[in-house]
Order: structure tokens, then sequence, then C-alpha cells
């Protein structure tokens, strides 16, 4: 694969990004045949990669999909997923969004505030419309993951506090045009232990007996996505999916006819991706060589922003052995402008092809223009 991939870039521009469909087949399979059993739902997180072929194919597979944006659901209709399988999470959805998912008639928008809540049911309300929601609740669980992307501490800006509930009630007894469905949770990405899932089972358990005192009931349990990858073994076949949702399987009790949806992003795709770039020049350091990269934090800005790894690999070379050291470095007028320091690759030279790993989550999506970069390319294999 690598060599037949090598031959292609060869003859291409670079910096690219390389998505290869196989390897999504392959972990769409895994996924699907470990939730269908047991009548899961997944929403596939369209923010982790909203490439259109890629999208089809995720949809072809039978996922609904998770957005945070009005352009992100258009996004995910224009690619095949039905209205009535998309959520529709975030922050600050605009009243444009709203307007729009109101229009699509999504199946739930995941609200995060009293005040979103109050928007909702003015602008449902103005159309004569009852708007589907659920209460994206912070569960106040530890993901244990980088600070940046944990989303489920009562210090961070997503959902409604536990503490909020009571007046959540009182404002939903006035809401003429709001149907509460469900609870929606989400704790964070690239969580690589099982344990704060178990956690969030618990947590979601006890906050459940609380809607059940309340005669409330909810038609579905969200509990978001967040399973990591390994980016330290980019080849490794699948994420453990089996596992994952044996854990809700054991720990969360679901209520009787409730169903329960996931949004994963990151599991999905973040393996089938890779960053190729060529080396443009290798320059002399106090401690290590540079090799600089035609890529930089504008293709995949990880690095720079999260401390977080990518495999690095010299394709150009790719039979040597690795022999020395390099700081793999971009072109951005930037410090942070780095893929790694003291990467171990073989000889490097000038024009070589090199490999930047598990690029399919949160790279092209979070790409930029910073330094009037153009847009990189991107090739399905
Ligand atoms: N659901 C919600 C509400 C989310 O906020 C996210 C991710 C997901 C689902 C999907 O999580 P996943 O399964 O992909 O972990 N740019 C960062 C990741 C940001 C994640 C934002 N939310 C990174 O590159 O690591």
């Amino acid at each position: 694969m690598k060599i037949a991939v090598l031959e292609k870039v060869k003859n291409l521009e670079t910096p690219l990004y390389v998505y290869d469909t196989q390897k999504l087949r392959r972990n769409l399979d895994a996924l699907v045949s470990a939730f269908q059993p047991l009548g899961y739902h997944v929403h596939y997180a369209v923010k982790a990669n909203t490439n259109k072929e890629i999208m089809g194919i995720i949809q072809s597979y039978g996922l609904g999909a998770d957005c945070v944006s009005g352009n992100e659901v258009q996004r995910a209709i224009d690619c095949g997923f039905a209205a009535k399988d998309v959520v529709f999470a975030g922050v600050g959805k605009s009243d444009a969004e709203i307007n729009k998912a109101l229009d699509l008639d999504i199946f739930c928008f995941n609200c995060e505030s009293i005040a979103e809540l109050e928007v909702i049911d003015g602008l449902a309300h103005k159309k004569n419309k009852k708007a589907r929601i659920a209460l994206r609740l912070n569960p106040n669980v530890n993901a244990y993951t980088h600070s940046y992307i944990t989303t489920g501490l009562e210090e961070n800006k997503f959902g409604i506090n536990i503490w909020e509930l009571d007046k959540v009630l009182g404002v939903l007894k006035r809401a003429k045009n709001l149907e509460l469905k469900g609870l929606h949770f989400h704790i964070g990405s690239q969580i690589t232990e099982l344990t704060p899932f178990k956690n969030l089972c618990n947590r979601v358990n006890e906050i459940q007996e609380w809607f059940f005192n309340h005669q409330i009931i909810l038609e579905h349990i969200n509990v978001g996505g967040g399973l990591g990858i390994d980016y330290h073994q980019p080849d490794l076949e699948i994420p453990d999916y089996q596992a994952y949702f044996q854990v809700f399987r054991s720990f969360l009790t679901l209520r009787p006819n409730q169903s329960l949806h996931f949004e994963l992003g990151r599991s999905i795709v973040g393996n089938m991706g890779t960053l190729m770039s060529r080396v443009l020049y290798i320059k002399k350091g106090v401690k290590t060589n540079f090799a600089i990269l035609d890529a930089g934090m504008t293709e995949l800005i990880r690095p720079a922003l999260y401390q977080a790894y990518h495999k690095i690999e010299n394709w150009s070379k790719w039979a040597e052995p690795n022999s020395e050291k390099y700081d793999v470095v971009g072109p951005i007028c930037e410090s942070s402008d780095s893929f790694g320091k003291a990467v171990d690759l073989p000889t490097t030279e000038r024009g070589d092809i090199i490999a930047i790993r598990s690029a399919g989550a949160y790279a092209e999506v979070m790409a930029s223009s910073y330094n009037l970069r153009k847009k990189a390319d991107v090739l399905l294999v």
C-alpha cells in the first residue's frame, strides 16, 4: 500500500492529504458489527472530517450525523444523511442555524444552556413547529485527556450544570414549542482508557434516577463520542469497538424503550488519513538537524495546539533503517510549527517524501490559510 501511494504522490504536489478508503471501510465494518447487534445508534461526528466522499461512504453504512454548525448540518444532508438521523450540538447556535435545522426537521437539538432553550422555543413558535431537544448535561466526569479537548468538567463551557436542573424544568414547562426527548453527554476526545466511560455510565444512571423521580420519560440517551486511537501505531487495524460498547452494555442502565446514541468521530476516520509532504531543506541545528517540510501547522495544527504526537516516516527511504534524529518542522513563521522533536529517521534529503500518519481526523478540517497558504489537495486511494 505504502509503495503504491508513494508512486502516486511522486507525481503530485505536496502537501497532500491521502485518505485510504479501504481502511475507512474496515473501521466501519468493525464499528457496525460491534454496535448493530446491541441496537445502538451511532452518529458520525462530522467535525472530524467533512470530505464529501468520505462522508458518503460513512453514510452508506447506515450511520447518522452529529453536527456542530448549520453548515455541517447542510453538509450531512448533501452527503445523503437523513434529517431524522442528524443531531445538532454546540454552545453557540445562531438564530439562522437554528432556523435551518428547524426547517430540515432534524432528529434533535442538543441544548447547552437555559438561554438557548428559550431562543429555540421562540424560533420554533414563530414557525409553528415543535423542536425536539435533548439537554446536554455537564456530568462533571474527568476524561483524563488533554485539557483543550476535555469537555465534561464544570469548568468547561459545554452543557448545562446539574444544579440548574430545577430551573430547566421550569423553563421546559413554559416552553410550548419544545419537546424534551433525551439527555446528551460528551466528556472529551482522544480518551484511551475505558474507565472514564464507565464513570460516565455511573453518573448517567444517577441523573436518570432524578428524571425518573420527577416522572419525566426520556426516549433517548446520547453519550457523545471520544474514543481515542493509538497515534503510535497507525497501522493497527481497528479501535477496539467491542470493548468500548461493552462498557455501556455492562454499566449503563437504560429504561424500557430507551435508545442509546453515540457520536464517534476520530476512531472512524483518524487512522485512514496521512499527510504527505516533501522535505524542502535539511538544516544543521545545534543539537539535532532540522528537516524542513512543505507541510506545516496550516495543514495539521494538532502538534502545535495540543502537543499531539503523530508518527512521522520517510517513505522515500522506506527500506533504510532509522539512523539520525531530526526536528521535523514546517515552513510557517511560528516556532510552534513543529511536527516532532528528535524524530528517528533514515538519512533524509531534500525531495524525500515524508508521511505524517493518523491525519484523517481534525487535520484537513482545522487547516488555515495563515501566511496566505493555499489549501492542500486530497487524494482518495
Ligand atoms: N460529540 C461532541 C459533542 C463533540 O464535541 C465531539 C468532539 C465529538 C462528539 C466527537 O469526538 P471524537 O469521537 O472525535 O473524539 N480538535 C481536537 C478534537 C476536538 C473534539 C471536539 N469534539 C483534536 O484534534 O484532538
